[in-house]
């Protein structure tokens, strides 16, 4: 199975404004090359920018539970839709949400037919998560994080074991996993784990070439 490869622009400067249209122009051409669907979630000011300019699937970095209504400064559904986007990723380390947060903000996309990505940091709570029915559940350990120590390799159990406990909760959800992935070995060793694939940032967007990094991260597929 081709794994899917979301990259996160966060909030580096290289990935900001008409950076995060240059760095989705690498994911389309290396995802068009390679037959892997490489997406980008840049930061929200950004996806109608990216998903009008580029023919690349595009995630929101964040979604509130909200409907339409009084809720000044929320991240509303129907408007990361009609922005463009295909999915989000909800409660990531850097955006960390509480869990019933995370419930509405899964009902909330799945309600506009939106993609949806928990993020998670261990096992218990990838476990958690699970249960709240998302497509995918991104599980990265924050320690990891922007630390270009791969977790398929420092924390190949964190993989495995939310794998295990994903598959006896809900069979339907998938995971991805992240935090130091940046080469093809990382890629190919997350596959290896269980994973369908990762979420993951610094490596390619802080590369001196995107592109060239997004092919090398494909290159053992
Ligand atoms: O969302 C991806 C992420 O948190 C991993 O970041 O820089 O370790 O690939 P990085």
């Amino acid at each position: 199975m081709k794994p899917l490869i979301v990259l996160n622009l966060k909030t580096y400067l290289e990935g900001t404004g008409e950076g995060a249209v240059r760095i989705a122009e690498a994911c389309r051409a290396v995802g068009e090359e390679s037959g892997i669907e490489i997406a980008v979630a840049p930061q929200l000011c950004d996806v109608y920018r990216v998903a009008s300019q580029v023919d690349v699937p595009v995630y929101s970095q964040h979604l509130d539970g909200v409907g339409a209504g009084s809720f000044t400064g929320h991240v509303f559904a129907r408007c990361v839709k009609d922005a463009g986007a295909v999915g989000t990723l909800i409660n990531h380390s850097e955006r960390r949400v509480n869990l019933a947060d995370i419930e509405s903000s899964v009902t909330a996309a799945k309600g506009e037919g939106l993609r949806t990505i928990v993020c998670t940091n261990n096992i218990a709570t990838t476990a958690a998560a699970a249960a709240l029915g998302p497509d995918f559940v991104a599980v990265e350990p924050p320690e990891l994080i922007g630390s270009g120590i791969p977790v398929s390799k420092a924390d190949p159990e964190v993989v495995r074991g939310s794998v295990t406990a994903v598959e006896r909760i809900d069979a339907d959800v998938k995971v991805l996993c992240g935090a130091g992935i940046s080469k093809g070995e990382d890629l190919k060793a997350a596959m290896e784990l269980g994973s369908v694939g990762v979420l993951l940032a610094s490596g390619i967007v802080k590369a001196k070439d995107p592109k060239a990094a997004l092919e090398d991260l494909v290159s053992l597929i």
